[in-house]
């Protein structure tokens, strides 16, 4: 081989994550850093992790399956299917039969396929999750951003879906639902998703409903399906990620639209097996234990998105009292997002000239601040938001102090996060620094 090995244009496209730069962007500030004062110490609202620990039964089964060697079936093994079908009615009223259900490693794949195999412009809309549109880059396909409105706390308006459906060439689309949202932690309710799906109905549009953070939506009772009001149109992908805390196990599911004949079932298993074979056979096993019922598992479901609740409740209260920031107010998940813009004026001055500069500048010397902002949300250069993830402590630990001794009202609440979290805290504290300082910049 003489000279560079060439690589397929479409790829420079897509850049690393952001999430995943900004951690070895902090690492390189640690060495680079030049002031002699610095501490080398950062505030980590970028890295959106849960930060808690598998829950044990699910470990336990994992080692209970390691000598399951074998290759499984590319949709998953039945056992798991079956599970993940009871989980599903039992949690959110679904009743998909086994056979819609795919199993894939982690629901980033299963998105993929998605985008892979069904026809027509992705639309995504902003601010968004990081992983979509790299993505549909990747597959060298088309998508419409559609952005979305703050004075609606960046809810999805069903008359601005319309409108904007009708300006897009006909023919088939694919919108992109997230609910909780990442990166603006809001839910969505019944009826707004009935208003939705009356849209999209009218414009022959699909939709993918990322559920992933569904189990973390903190007033559970009020997170409904996308898959029960549009079960005809709508791909649901949910996984062990994040209400389980097991991203690394690479688990995840996609209940297929109720009226496939079929064809796309086969479609998906092809891509499966021709992609990646089949999910790693002892996590399948692992992951049924995860999807049965199981009392240890409930409670770690309800002790997780109260603490959850708790610490976005404080973080995004923290953050609408710093004059200049506008935060939504989190309903599930563990993000919100943060609207810069009222110091647009101030930024400028300060030579943070975009979205993606924000991000530089809070992170640089002295503020060291780790937000995730700009392209990644995909949001135009010139709308200064940041999504921030409130998950910077021990959660292993905080469980356990949590489960001990839950605190019981709003002063204890407040006590908890300043025990617990006392790096959010101060993060938040440095972010008001960093707005005086911006403001002071003549
Ligand atoms: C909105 C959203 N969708 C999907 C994923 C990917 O989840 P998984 O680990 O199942 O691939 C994430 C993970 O960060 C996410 O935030």
């Amino acid at each position: 081989m003489k000279g560079k090995i060439l690589v397929e244009p479409h790829v420079d496209t897509i850049k690393m994550p952001d999430n995943l730069r900004i951690g070895l962007m902090v690492s390189e500030h640690r060495k680079k850093c030049r002031n002699l004062a610095c501490n080398f110490d950062y505030f980590g609202f970028a890295f959106g992790q849960s930060p808690f620990h598998v829950p044990p039964p699910i470990a336990q089964a994992l080692c209970e399956n390691a000598k399951k060697g074998h290759y499984s079936d590319a949709e998953g093994i039945p056992e798991l299917r079956e599970a993940i079908a009871g989980f599903n009615k039992r949690h959110f009223g679904l009743d998909p039969d086994p056979g819609r259900i795919i199993v894939g490693p982690g629901t980033k794949d299963l998105i993929h396929i998605i985008f892979d195999i069904v026809q027509g412009g992705v639309i995504i809309p902003s601010p968004s999750w990081i992983g979509y549109s790299p993505q549909v880059k990747l597959l060298d396909k088309h998508f419409h951003t559609f952005h979305l409105k703050p004075e609606f706390d960046y809810r999805i308006q069903p008359a601005d879906l319309d409108m904007f459906l009708s300006g897009l060439p006909g023919g088939q689309h694919i919108l992109v639902l997230n609910n909780p949202h990442n990166p603006t932690g809001i839910v969505y309710t019944r009826q707004e998703l009935e208003q939705i799906a009356d849209v999209c109905r009218e414009h022959d549009t699909l939709v993918l409903a990322d559920e992933i953070y569904a189990l973390t939506t903190y007033a559970s009772g009020n997170f409904t399906s996308m898959g029960l009001v549009y079960p005809e149109g709508t791909f649901v992908t949910n996984g062990l990620s994040k209400d389980r805390s097991s991203g690394g196990y690479r688990l995840g599911s996609c209940i297929l639209p109720d009226n496939d004949p079929g064809n796309l079932r086969d479609d998906f298993t092809k891509v499966a097996a021709t992609v990646y074979t089949n999910v790693s056979t002892p996590t399948q096993f692992a992951a049924v234990t995860a999807y049965e019922p199981n009392e240890e598992i409930e409670e770690y479901f309800m002790i997780t998105r109260e603490i959850h609740r708790i610490m976005g409740e404080f973080m995004s209260t923290e953050f609408n009292r710093i004059n200049g920031i506008k935060a939504t107010t989190p309903e599930g998940g563990f993000y919100f997002f943060a609207d810069f813009n009222q110091l647009s004026g101030d930024l400028r001055r300060s030579v943070v000239m975009t979205s993606n500069e924000l991000m530089d500048s809070l992170i640089s010397h002295p503020h060291h601040i780790a937000t995730v902002t700009g392209d990644a949300c995909l949001l135009e250069p010139d709308d200064y938001g940041a999504r921030i993830a409130f998950v910077d402590y021990d959660g292993k630990e905080v469980f356990e102090k949590f489960r001990l001794n839950p605190p019981k009202t709003k002063d204890d609440e407040l006590e908890f996060v300043k025990r617990n979290a006392p790096k959010m805290v101060n993060g938040a504290r440095a972010l008001r620094e960093y707005v005086d300082y911006i403001k002071a910049t003549k």
